[in-house]
């Protein structure tokens, strides 16, 4: 399939329903993997539910977040997503207070480990949708986000199932609506084939450009990066990630 084609779609509701907090379940739309491993240990179920209605992203009766709202005097906002067990997300939070940050997880289990961080560490300026993040993309309003993390996506290796791939031209759409002229996307991936499909999805989007000059800028990890689980593994296991930099165009 060209890059530039649109993908074809899992059905979508007609109208996005409200998520649940109590339950942390979403909008049906068709999205892949584990969503839990187990059942949570009783005080993460607590924490859960009293703390995720505190930091849900979108309104309960559906329509655009009000990120003034939601972040206070913050102007900046970032979205991860797929955060995992939210290390990176809690670091770039604790060492950018003045940036909203919006994280985006499937897996409960990694959901519950971010909330203990959010209260270990008082970080204050932090919002979390624990479902898929196609919905808070399809939300957010028009050219609100300066950066966005997709950190060692799942890779879906299987030829018939790379349409699964977050990674494609539907996405790639929805953020470039979503992203100012000049705003980061870091891709971040330990498996060439990924890095390629990457690469050539987003080379052959319109609205971004790759930053990098010379191998050091996606052979080495940015500047301001804390790692993450999943990379810990793959450098473990004697995998070399990539660190892509795409850049929004004006
Ligand atoms: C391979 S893990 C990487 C986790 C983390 N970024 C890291 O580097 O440790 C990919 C994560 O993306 C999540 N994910 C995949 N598609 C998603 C989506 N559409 N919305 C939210 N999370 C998603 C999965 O649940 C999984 O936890």
């Amino acid at each position: 399939m060209s890059p530039t084609s649109s993908q074809s779609k899992p059905s979508r509701p007609s109208k996005r329903a409200a998520f649940d907090a109590e339950t942390a379940d979403g909008p049906e739309r068709k999205l892949y993997g584990r969503r839990r491993s187990h059942k949570l240990r009783s005080g993460r179920a607590e924490l859960m539910r009293e703390r995720l209605r505190g930091l849900a992203v979108l309104p309960e009766g559906g329509g655009s977040p009000d990120l003034a709202a939601l972040f206070g005097d913050r102007t900046e906002y970032w979205l991860e997503i797929g955060f995992g067990g939210g290390e990176h997300l809690a670091r770039q939070a604790g060492n950018n207070p003045d940036v909203g940050v919006i994280g985006c997880e499937h897996y409960i289990d990694g959901v519950a480990k971010l909330l203990s961080a959010i209260d270990s560490e008082a970080l204050e300026n932090v919002r979390v949708h624990p479902h898929d993040a196609r919905d808070v993309m399809d939300a957010l309003p028009d050219g609100c986000l300066s950066r966005v993390f997709l950190l060692y996506p799942d890779p879906w290796p299987k030829t018939r199932h790379h349409k699964r791939r977050f990674m494609c031209a539907d996405n790639l759409n929805a953020l470039a609506r979503l992203m100012r002229p000049g705003a980061e996307l870091r891709v971040a991936s330990d498996i060439p084939d990924y890095i390629r499909h990457s690469l050539q999805y987003a080379l052959s989007h319109p609205a971004f450009y790759w930053t990098a000059a010379r191998s050091a800028d996606w052979l080495e990890p940015w500047a301001d990066w804390p790692g993450t689980r999943y990379e810990a593994k793959a450098l473990s296991e004697g995998r070399r990630p990539a660190y892509l930099t795409f850049q929004r165009r004006a």
